[in-house]
């Protein structure tokens, strides 16, 4: 079958969206042409050029350089300029990844100007409204063309908003971006040795949500409970908790060894040979199933609930006695199932695109 090429126009600004991009960014490029924006959100070499360069992803065509700022001041100044570039490309779609606020963004901005949108993992909620996430979620969903859901959790979840048109589920490119990888990563990257680490010997620990880093008292309950676990933690710290760390002047307990933010193929071996990982990232949740490493998740609330459900996640919150508990408790569940798709969700992503005019003339 022949297909007609698209113009697609990628939003990409923060870390995860880098790592999502590279699958799809690659099958779309075989065939149709894609127009990369970098918002500038995350700008730190180590939060972004680095992930371009391990990922093999095109250099951007356009970075707005925004930089860091409240959410209202940050969003906005995404806006004008991803309308500019829309309005000059005239691309077939505009093609947001995940929940930050270059996703919501990237897609307020498609939404006005009647180009279609379609969303990379739409239909997640953790059902708190106090995290930005959910509220970039939600809006990105309602106002998307084509959600492209990694899970039947995230199908059903848009289904009781009432969302069913346009909506596909693909599977997770996250698994995607894990199965290219990880042997990769293995071959590749001496951290752990580096570190000196014994494999299955530490805990890996990423903390980085404004609800846990913006308050002082969670940032230190979670330092306090990692550090009384009773095992070498290795903390690779992203720039939002080091301002934190420091200004509040929490420094962590002996045990707990804090590093600069490593690369995707660095954290990637990171994971692979820890006995557990303490986290609240969405991405690291998830890579923990995908390695098969018991995953102790410092929130009350997950969006990747199958994860919990599967008996690979529980859900400890900030309380420290409890952190330190299920990190001496964690142990591996049953052998992991196939809960985020086969590895080729970039492929259903490219097809869903270039199909939809087809069935939605
Ligand atoms: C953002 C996303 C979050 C995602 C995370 C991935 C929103 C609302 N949040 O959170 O959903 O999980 O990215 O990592 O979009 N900073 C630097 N250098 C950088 C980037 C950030 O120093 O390259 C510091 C700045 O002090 C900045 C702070 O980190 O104020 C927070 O950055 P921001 O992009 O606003 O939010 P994240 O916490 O990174
Ligand atoms: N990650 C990384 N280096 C780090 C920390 C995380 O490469 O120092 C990767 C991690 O493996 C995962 C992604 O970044 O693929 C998760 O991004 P993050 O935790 O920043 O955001 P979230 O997934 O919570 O939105």
């Amino acid at each position: 079958m022949i297909v007609a090429a698209m113009k697609v126009l990628t939003i990409v600004g923060a870390r995860p969206q880098f790592i999502k991009a590279a699958p799809v960014s690659r099958v779309l490029r075989l065939q149709h042409q894609e127009f990369l924006l970098h918002t500038g959100q995350h700008y730190d070499d180590a939060m972004s050029d680095l992930f371009f360069r391990q990922l093999n992803l095109p250099a951007p065509d356009l970075n707005l350089e925004v930089g860091s700022g409240r959410h209202g001041a940050q969003t906005g100044a995404m806006l004008p300029g991803i309308e500019e570039v829309a309005i000059e490309q005239k691309p077939d779609w505009i093609l947001v990844y995940g929940d930050t606020n270059s996703t919501l963004a990237g897609a307020l901005a498609g939404a006005k100007l009647h180009i279609p949108v379609a969303h990379v993992e739409a239909g997640l909620r953790s059902y708190d409204r106090r995290m930005p996430e959910e509220i970039n979620r939600v809006v990105a969903d309602h106002v998307s063309d084509l959600l492209l859901c990694p899970t039947d959790t995230a199908v059903a979840n848009l289904a009781r908003e009432g969302v069913t048109k346009g909506v596909r589920m693909v599977g997770d490119v996250m698994f995607d971006a894990f199965l290219q990888n990880r042997d990769v990563a293995a071959k590749s990257s001496g951290i752990v040795a580096e570190l000196g680490l014994e494999p299955k010997g530490y805990v890996l620990m990423t903390v980085h949500r404004a609800e846990n880093v913006d308050d002082p008292a969670r940032l230190r309950a979670i330092l306090k409970g990692a550090g009384e676990a009773g095992r070498e933690v290795v903390f690779p710290v992203h720039p939002r908790t080091a301002a934190a760390l420091s200004s509040n002047g929490v420094s962590p307990g002996p045990n707990v060894r804090l590093i600069d933010p490593v690369g995707y193929l660095e954290m990637l071996a990171l994971e692979d040979c820890a006995a557990v990982i303490a986290t609240d990232s969405g991405g690291v949740q998830k890579e923990a199933y995908f390695g098969g490493v018991p995953c102790v998740t410092l929130r009350d609330t997950t969006e990747w609930t199958e994860t919990v459900a599967a008996g690979w996640n529980q859900l400890v919150g900030t309380d420290s006695d409890r952190i330190a508990a299920a990190i001496r408790n964690a142990r591996a569940a049953d052998p992991s199932r196939d809960l985020f798709g086969d590895g080729h969700a970039a492929e259903r992503i490219v097809d869903a695109l270039s199909s939809w005019r087809d069935v939605n003339p």
